[in-house]
Formats: structure tokens, sequence, C-alpha cells
């Protein structure tokens, strides 16, 4: 069982990346073929200064490696890396129309603000299925909000197929119920873009700065609290077996415990729970050589792998020469 998945470096890793994903990861490369990767390409439809492309994706690298994603066990690579990729994104983009493609989310929202859209935001979705299917990947773990693009895949595939012949899997999304929306600071869903992050790897300052930013209802201390409504349980919990969440729910229910201290323990348990990685991730980031050659591995590895599916969309497609005889 291939298990692909990507992480666009536009910022530092939230909450939300790790419990819907990366801590999955960590699980799968274990037990499966993982192929996983930091989605640099993508990250330029949100492009600020080279600088800030290349230290995003270090971070983004540094923290999967930090937080035990392991060369020797899955390959591991950067997008940009394995140029096979921007190769089938064009060929895939015969097999979907303009059409289909306005009525991407990704898309739309943009527009609907106002942004004026670039090519490249306008391909985001072809990239994706190019990601996904040129590694065969039986199955694709996301957020809810990849949804729509694993859809996209699955379609482009099927038409590829349907136009040239059987060639690609069907990339099945997997899309965690319980987790799939971790919601931010103030309510909405925890993303880069919004603003409402909790970062794990930043300082305990910056650390402490978000989680007391935490919206809240005004009850008092002396007053029940309704944990179902609460952010900080609703954040809370994603740590915590039911036995911790039941003793957590209590320190709602009964009166005595203020919104101050409950973010106070929810911060205790983010420095606890992410202490060790943190001081891994120190380790591995001062040493950019290993990292540069442990990137190295992971893209052959990945450019062998998509090589062979390659060779063969280029034959359906009689892409080149080289078949010619005399
Ligand atoms: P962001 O929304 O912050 O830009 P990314 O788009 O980089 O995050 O997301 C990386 C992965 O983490 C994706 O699979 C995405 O669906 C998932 N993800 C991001 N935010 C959340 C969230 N709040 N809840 C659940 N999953 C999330
Ligand atoms: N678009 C995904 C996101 O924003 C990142 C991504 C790029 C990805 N290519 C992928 C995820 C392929 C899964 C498979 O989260």
């Amino acid at each position: 069982m291939r298990i692909l998945t990507g992480v666009q470096p536009s910022g530092k890793l939230h909450l939300g990346n790790y419990f819907s994903v990366i801590r999955k990861l960590v699980d799968y490369q274990n037990k499966s073929d993982l192929f996983c990767f930091v989605a640099d390409l993508h990250a330029l439809t949100t492009f600020s200064s080279a600088k800030s492309q290349t230290e995003n994706t270090y971070d983004a690298v540094c923290d999967f490696l930090a937080l035990g994603i392991d060369p020797n066990k899955c390959a591991f690579w950067i997008q940009s890396e394995v140029p096979e990729v921007t190769e089938l994104t064009w060929y895939l983009s015969m097999s979907i129309t303009v059409p289909k493609l306005e009525l991407a989310h990704s898309y739309k929202d943009k527009v609907a603000k106002g942004i004026v859209p670039s090519g490249g935001l306008f391909f985001y979705p072809v990239l994706m299925a190019a990601d996904i299917l040129a590694f065969n990947s039986d199955k694709v773990p996301v957020g809810k909000d990849q949804k729509q693009h694993l859809e996209y895949a699955r379609d482009i595939a099927e038409k590829f197929n349907s136009q040239y012949g059987e060639t690609f899997k069907l990339p099945e999304p997997e899309i965690d119920e319980e987790t799939a929306i971790v919601p931010g600071v103030d309510g909405a869903k925890m993303s880069k873009s919004y603003g409402n992050t909790i970062n794990f790897f930043d300082d305990e300052k910056k650390l402490k700065k978000s989680v007391m930013g935490i919206l809240t209802d005004s009850a008092g201390v002396d007053e029940s609290k309704d944990y179902e409504k609460s952010i900080i349980y609703s954040i809370h919990s994603l740590f915590l077996d039911e036995s911790g969440k039941k003793d957590l729910q209590s320190r709602f229910t009964n009166p005595g415990t203020g919104y101050g201290d409950l973010k106070k323990a929810l911060l205790e348990t983010i420095l606890d729970y992410f202490g060790p990685y943190r001081k891994e991730r120190e380790k591995i980031a001062a040493d950019p050589t290993y990292v540069r050659s442990v990137m190295k591995k992971g893209s052959d590895k990945a450019r062998a792998a998509s090589s062979q599916i390659l060779d063969k969309v280029r034959e359906k497609l009689g892409i080149g020469i080289s078949k010619v005889s005399a």
C-alpha cells in the first residue's frame, strides 16, 4: 500500500497540520510504503521573496525530520527536486477542461476575495494531481479542505485512462473525521492564511501569546463552562486519551477554574508534548550538509519511482522519437 502526502512550506507548521497529517505519517512509515514531500512549487502561489521561499522550505524539511520522518523508512523529498512531476503536470492538463478548473475552491475563493489569479493558482489542482499520480499512490492522507483536490486527481486519472488506456490507479483520500478541522485561536479553521495558528515550534513566549489569545465566552471562574463549545477544549482534547478528556471536561463543568487556568494547562501540554521534538529540531537545523544529503537521497528514490510511470505516460502519448525504427 503506497501512501503519499505533501505539505506546503508556506510558513511554520501548526497544530492543524500536525494532528491531521504529520502524526499519522510517522506511524505509516513503519507499516506502509510512505512517500512524503515538501510542496515548494505549490508554495510559489503565495510567493513573497526568494529568501523566505528557501527558508520556509528548509524549515519544513527540518520540522518533518525532527518530528520523526525517517529517510531510511520512507521516501522524503522536496517537490521541485523531482522534475518528472512538473512534466506530468503538463500531460495531465490535457485531461481536464478550463470550466472544470474554474470550479476549484482554491481558485474560486481567491477570486471571490478580489485577488487577480495567476495561471499557477489556476493550475494548482493539476500539479497536485501530478504529485499523486506520478507515484501510483493508493492513499492520500489530507485535511478536509483538500478533499476537492483529491477529487480532481481522481477525475484527471479517470479521464486520462479513458483517453489513452489504463495508466493510473485511482487514489483514495484519507480524511480523519475526528481531527478533520482543527480550530484556530479564533474558532475558524486553523490556517496560516487566517493568522490564527498555534505553531508548536515557536519559542515559549510566542506560544504563550498564541494560546492566551484563544477566544472564549465571558463565563467567570465560578461558573460552569460549556466544553463542547470551547476552542480551548477542542484543541486540548487532541492530545488526550479518553480518561484525560473526562478529567478536562470536569475542569470545565465544575466551577472554580477560569479560562486563564485552562489556557495555561493547554500551554503546558503543548510544551511537554513537543519539547523533545524541539531539541531534535535545533540539532538538525544546525547541520545543512546532513539535511541536503538526506534530501538528495529522498529525491533519488522519488525520481526512480516516478520515472517508471513517466515512461508509460510518454509512450501512451507518443512523446519523443526514441521508438522510431528505420
Ligand atoms: P494552511 O491551511 O495553514 O495553509 P496547509 O494548506 O499547508 O495549511 O495544510 C497542510 C496539511 O494540513 C493539509 O493536508 C491540510 O488539509 C491540513 N490542515 C491544515 N490546516 C488544518 C486544520 N485546521 N485542520 C485539519 N487539517 C488541516
Ligand atoms: N495542497 C496541499 C495543501 O495545501 C499540499 C499538497 C500538494 C499535497 N501536493 C499534494 C497534499 C499531494 C497531498 C498530496 O495542503
